[in-house]
């Protein structure tokens, strides 16, 4: 089967009240853990770079490593999605080398780092959708900024003011016609979200769920949401590592999240333990290896356990096969007649 829209993903997502992990990738270990593990669970499964994950593999080694999953592996439904993209430019050119997927994170500037405000979000994010929705491409948008709460984001005002105030989102999805919504709600990329288990106080479900009930056909996206095991974190410093203590997004917060419309969970951090601390485990005890097999198998197994374990708990597991992938012509032709595919979010 050929990449298929993000969008009919989560539209079938949200008929099936799960969600859809979203997992980023640099290299082929990682494209093949997360093809082995929508196997083992018959996950349709949304594949994401981003922009340091293409100048990594300079684009085409990236693209045609996912040429080949779809190849090897025909039955599982396969977004390339582009996570946080910086511009116009950069989702055209995301386009153009055949991702069926965009993120315009207007929500800053082209800088990654400043936030813009609401019209540059608008404007840009528009201009990308009426691009990409030509094109039959989904698109993801960000109102707010991704930013833990008790480490002061937002500082000098009452470090909450770079969450997602859902007055805006309903006017930016009016506005813009995303089909799916990244939103601020206290979570953070990397291993250091939260310094201790979340509360209500620092991870703000209750403002997710406001938002899904003004927008319930939208689908919400939670970036930030690894989990930060505690056993990834043991295994990397029992071998050498100095991880130091950390808590990240716990997986029934996520599962409500889904109860509430999420339907695209990113996770990144978790992968990443996992496969240092094989590799660390390997080099501690095998010193005389030299051989990169020796360690990237492991690596690459201990990441498919865990993408595996997030298939089944976001609730993709088993849903492969429940329909055939729309071909991008027909869903630009269902933009252009409608707006959007019609959705059932219940
Ligand atoms: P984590 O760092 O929590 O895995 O988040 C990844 C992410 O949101 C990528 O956009």
């Amino acid at each position: 089967m050929p990449l298929v829209s993000m969008r009919q993903l989560l539209d079938e997502a949200a008929k099936g009240g799960y969600g859809v992990g979203a997992f980023n990738v640099n290299n082929m270990e990682q494209i093949q853990a997360i093809m082995e593990a929508a196997r083992e669970t018959k996950s349709p499964v949304i594949v994401q770079a981003s922009r340091g994950a293409r100048s990594y593999s300079q684009d085409r080694f990236l693209y045609h490593l996912m040429l080949a999953a779809t190849e090897l592996y025909p039955e599982i439904p396969t977004v390339l999605h582009l996570d946080h993209g910086n511009s116009v430019d950069t989702c055209k050119s995301a386009i153009a080398m055949g991702f069926t997927s965009v993120m315009m994170d207007g929500s800053l500037m082209p800088d990654g780092k400043t936030p813009s405000t609401f019209e540059y979000n608008v404007k840009t994010t528009r201009e990308v959708v009426e691009m990409a929705h030509a094109k039959g491409i989904t698109v993801e948008g960000e109102i707010g900024c991704l930013g833990g709460i008790e480490d002061g984001h937002g500082a000098g005002l009452d470090g909450l003011s770079h969450l997602t105030d859902p007055d805006q989102a309903v006017e930016f999805v009016r506005q813009t016609g995303v089909d799916a919504l990244a939103i601020a709600i206290g979570t953070s990329h990397g291993a250091y979200k939260f310094t201790k288990k979340p509360t209500g106080e620092t991870l703000k479900m209750d403002r997710l769920i406001e938002i899904h009930r003004r927008l319930p056909r939208t689908h919400l996206v939670m970036h930030g949401s690894s989990s930060v095991p505690k056993d990834l974190q043991d295994i990397i410093n029992q071998y050498g590592g100095k991880l130091k203590p950390t808590w990240g997004v716990p997986i029934e917060e996520i599962q409500l999240g889904i109860k509430n419309g999420v339907r695209k969970i990113n996770v990144d951090t978790d992968n990443r333990l996992a496969i240092t601390g094989a590799i660390r485990k390997v080099f501690a005890e095998k010193p005389e290896e030299f051989d990169p097999r020796s360690y990237l198998k492991p690596a690459r197994d201990a990441m498919k356990k865990v993408v595996a374990v997030r298939m089944t708990q976001f609730g993709q597991a088993g849903h492969a096969g429940d329909y055939a992938p729309i071909p991008l012509a027909d869903m630009a032709r269902r933009y252009e007649g409608r707006g959007m595919p019609v959705v059932s979010s219940e």
